[in-house]
C-alpha cells in the first residue's frame, strides 16, 4: 500500500492549479526525442502530455491507485500505446531499457527521506541513462514565510480539498495531510538545501548542467523551488 492510494482519485483535483511545469517537461521530452522514463509518474499529469507530443513514456510509481488513474487518463487522451506503466520503487525501478531522458517531476524525490534513499534514487536514474543522457527533476525547500503562513493550519487548497502542513525544521521533514470529502491521507516529504542536492548529484556521477529557480528557466536565486538538469557524462572516446 502507498500513502497515495487513498487519494488517487483526489490527486488531479488537488493539483489542478499546478500547470507551470507541464510545458517545461514536454519540451525536455521533445528534445530527447525518444522514450522517457518518469520516476514517480503519478496520474500522468506530465506523462500524458509528453505522450500526446509523440514521445513514449515508461512511468514508474509505487501506487497502484495512481497508476490506474494514469492508465485511464492515457486511454482518454488516445495515447495508451505510448504510456508503459510499471508499479515499482523509484530507488530500484523495474526498467531494463536505457534512455536519453529520466525525469522526476513535482517533487517526487522528496519522498526519498534519507541520504541512503536519495543516493539509491539518483543511482537508479544514472543507471537508466545512456552516456550523455539527462536527468531532470524539481524539488523544493520551504521559505520561512511559507512555514509561518501554513504551519499546523488546515487550508482549503481547492474547493472541498483541505491541506495541512506541519514543518519539522530540525529534521527538514514536512508532514502533509490532505483531506477531501471521501478520502484523506498523510505523507512525509524531506527537503534539502540546494547545496546538498548538488553534492548528492555529483557524488552519483552526474554533471550539473543547470539549476533553475522556476520553469521559465530563470537561474536559481535562493527561492523555494529548484529545477535541476543533470547529465550522465558521455563515455570517453
Ligand atoms: C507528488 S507526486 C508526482 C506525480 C507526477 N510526477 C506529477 O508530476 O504529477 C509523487 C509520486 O511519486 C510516487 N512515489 C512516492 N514514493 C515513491 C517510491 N519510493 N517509488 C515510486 N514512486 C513513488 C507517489 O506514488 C506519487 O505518485
Amino acid at each position: 500500500m502507498s500513502v497515495y492510494d487513498s487519494i488517487a482519485e483526489l490527486y488531479d483535483p488537488w493539483s489542478r492549479s499546478v500547470t507551470e511545469d507541464v510545458g517545461f517537461y514536454v519540451a525536455e521530452a521533445r528534445k530527447a526525442g525518444s522514450t522517457v522514463v518518469e520516476l514517480g509518474v503519478g496520474t500522468g499529469r506530465i506523462a500524458v502530455p509528453v505522450a500526446s507530443a509523440g514521445v513514449p513514456v515508461i512511468g514508474v510509481d509505487a501506487s497502484a491507485g495512481m497508476l490506474e488513474v494514469c492508465r485511464r487518463r492515457a486511454e482518454a487522451a488516445g495515447v495508451a500505446r505510448l504510456v508503459d506503466l510499471r508499479q515499482g520503487d523509484l530507488r530500484d525501478p523495474p526498467v531494463t531499457e536505457r534512455v536519453r531522458l529520466v525525469t522526476s517531476p513535482f517533487r517526487a524525490l522528496l519522498h526519498a527521506e534519507t541520504d541512503e534513499d536519495r543516493r539509491a534514487a539518483l543511482a537508479a536514474a544514472h543507471r537508466l541513462l545512456v552516456p550523455g543522457g539527462r536527468f531532470v527533476f524539481d524539488v523544493f525547500a520551504p521559505s520561512p514565510e511559507d512555514v509561518k503562513e501554513t504551519d499546523g493550519r488546515w487550508l482549503e487548497r481547492e474547493p472541498g480539498i483541505w491541506e495541512r502542513a506541519d514543518w519539522d525544521l530540525e529534521r527538514r521533514v514536512l508532514t502533509l495531510r490532505v483531506r477531501g470529502e471521501a478520502a484523506e491521507t498523510s505523507m512525509t516529504l524531506a527537503w534539502l538545501p540546494t547545496e546538498e542536492w548538488r553534492r548528492l548529484l555529483e557524488a552519483a556521477g552526474f554533471e550539473i548542467l543547470a539549476c533553475y529557480g522556476w520553469f521559465d528557466l530563470r537561474p536559481y536565486a535562493g527561492g523555494e523551488d529548484s529545477i535541476w538538469l543533470a547529465r550522465r557524462p558521455a563515455a570517453l572516446a
